[in-house]
C-alpha cells in the first residue's frame, strides 16, 4: 500500500510542468539545517572554523569570451607547465562563448588541466536580454553551448561544471535553476561589494542568500546543492568598486604600479579570511594595453612564490570547501584528473547569414553552423 502511494506520488510529480518542479522560496539558513558537504550557508566564516594561517588562499584566474588561436598562444605560454605548491598543475578557468571559438584549442586547454566553463552562445551585448531571459532561452544559450563544447572540443560533458552570464547580469531564479537543470555545479556571476573584507566564501542556494544584490534579480528560490562562487569586487585607486578587473577605471599606467595594485587587491582576502579571490577579465584584456600582459605575468609569478596560494578553478575551491583540510594536512588527497578523449582536428567552413565562418573543431564537420536550438549543426529537414 505504502509503496503504491509512493509510486502515485512520484508519477504526479513527474507530470508537473518543468517550471513548477522543485520550486519553493528559500528559507533563512542555519548551520543546524544546512550541513556539509553539500550545503553551505552564505557566510564569511572559514569552513570548518579553521584559522586563516591554515587555509589555502585560492585564486580564480578566469577569462571570458572566445578562445582563438592568438589568445590561445598567450594562455599556453603564460599558464602551461606551472604547478601549485602541492605539485598539481595550476588551473585557469575559461568561460567560453561560441562565435569565433577554436574548439580544438579549447580541447588543448582542457588537456593541460585548465577548466572549461560556459559563457553562452551569443554573448549578446544587450544587458536587458540577460535580465529578462526565460528559462527556455537560457537553456539554448547555455545548455546548447554545453553540447557544442563537449562535442566539438571533445571533452566529457561532466567536466563542464560552471557558468558565467555575460555582463554578470543575473535573471533571478532562472539563472540558477537553469544551471542546475543542465547539470552544472556552480555559477560565478554574482558580484558582492558588501562582503569583501571579510570575504564571502562560495555557498549553496539551498537556503536564503544574504549576499548583496547589485545588478537586480537575484534568486529567491531554493536551488539545493547549486553553488554560488561570488565575484568579490576589487577597488580601483580612487576606491571605486569594480567586479571585472578590466572594468576598473582609475588604475596605474605602469607595469610595477599595476602589479602592486593587483597585489593590494589580492591582499584584502589573503590578509583576511582567505575567501577565494578572483582575477576576472575578458580575453581582450591583453590586447587593450601591452603592459597588461607584462604586469599579469609578474603577478602570477608573485603568487607562485607564496607557498599557501593555489591557482585553481571554482570547482576545485568548492571541492576543498566540501572537505576542508588544513594546510598542514595537505590541501587535497590527489591531483585533479582529466580524461583525454583525443582530437581529430578539422577546420570547417560555413555560411552564417551573409558571412563566411570558419570553425576549428575536433571530429567531423557539422552540416551547418551550430547555433541556438541546433547545437550539433544538423542540416534542416
Ligand atoms: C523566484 O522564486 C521565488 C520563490 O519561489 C518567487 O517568490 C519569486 O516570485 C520568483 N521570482 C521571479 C522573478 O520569478
Ligand atoms: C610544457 O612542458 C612540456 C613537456 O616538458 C613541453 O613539451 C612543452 O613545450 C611545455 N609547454 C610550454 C608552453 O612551455
Ligand atoms: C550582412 O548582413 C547584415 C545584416 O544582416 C548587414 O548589416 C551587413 O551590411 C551585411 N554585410 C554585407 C557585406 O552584405
Ligand atoms: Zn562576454
Amino acid at each position: 500500500m505504502f509503496r503504491i502511494i509512493l509510486v502515485i506520488l512520484a508519477a504526479a510529480c513527474l507530470a508537473l510542468p518543468q517550471a513548477e518542479k522543485d520550486l519553493y522560496a528559500a528559507e533563512p539558513c542555519s548551520d543546524e539545517k544546512c550541513l556539509p558537504p553539500d550545503c553551505r550557508c552564505s557566510s564569511t566564516n572559514i569552513p570548518n572554523g579553521l584559522e586563516p594561517a591554515q587555509v589555502p588562499q585560492f585564486v580564480h584566474l578566469t577569462f571570458d569570451d572566445a578562445v582563438q588561436e592568438l589568445n590561445y598562444q598567450v594562455y599556453a605560454s603564460l599558464f602551461y607547465n606551472r604547478t601549485n605548491p602541492d605539485g598539481c598543475p595550476i588551473t585557469v578557468t575559461f568561460f567560453v562563448s561560441h562565435d569565433y571559438t577554436d574548439y580544438s584549442r579549447v580541447h588543448d586547454l582542457y588537456l593541460n588541466y585548465h577548466e572549461i566553463a560556459l559563457h553562452s552562445i551569443t554573448d549578446e551585448p544587450a544587458t536587458d536580454y540577460w535580465r529578462d531571459i526565460t528559462i527556455d532561452q537560457l537553456k539554448q544559450e547555455f545548455g546548447d553551448e554545453k553540447t557544442i563544447v563537449s562535442t566539438f572540443a571533445n571533452i566529457p560533458p561532466e567536466a563542464i561544471k560552471g557558468m558565467r552570464i555575460p555582463f554578470l547580469q543575473l535573471s533571478g531564479n532562472n539563472t540558477y535553476q537553469l544551471g542546475k537543470d543542465i547539470g552544472l555545479e556552480w555559477d560565478s556571476s554574482w558580484p558582492t561589494q558588501t562582503f569583501r573584507n571579510p570575504g564571502l566564501w562560495p555557498y549553496t542556494l539551498d537556503y536564503k542568500s544574504t549576499q548583496d544584490c547589485l545588478l537586480g534579480f537575484c534568486p529567491e528560490d531554493s536551488i539545493p546543492g547549486f553553488w554560488v562562487a561570488p565575484v568579490i569586487d576589487w577597488t580601483d585607486q580612487q576606491n571605486i568598486l569594480c567586479s571585472m578587473v578590466d572594468a576598473c577605471v582609475n588604475i596605474p599606467d605602469d607595469v610595477d604600479g599595476l602589479v602592486q595594485w593587483y597585489i593590494d587587491n589580492f591582499n584584502v582576502e589573503y590578509n583576511g579570511n582567505r575567501a577565494p579571490i578572483g582575477f576576472y577579465v575578458h580575453q581582450a584584456y591583453f590586447n587593450a594595453n601591452p603592459i597588461h600582459l607584462e604586469a599579469y605575468t609578474k603577478f602570477v609569478d608573485y603568487l607562485q612564490g607564496l607557498d599557501d596560494v593555489y591557482l585553481v578553478s571554482p570547482s576545485q575551491s568548492i571541492d576543498w570547501i566540501k572537505n576542508p583540510t588544513p594546510l598542514s594536512a595537505g590541501v587535497r588527497a590527489e591531483c585533479p584528473q582529466i580524461e583525454d578523449l583525443g582530437c581529430n582536428k578539422q577546420t570547417c567552413q560555413f555560411t552564417k547569414g551573409n558571412e563566411t565562418r570558419y570553425m576549428t573543431i575536433c571530429g567531423d564537420c557539422p552540416d551547418v553552423y551550430p547555433w541556438l536550438g541546433n547545437p550539433l549543426g544538423e542540416a534542416e529537414v
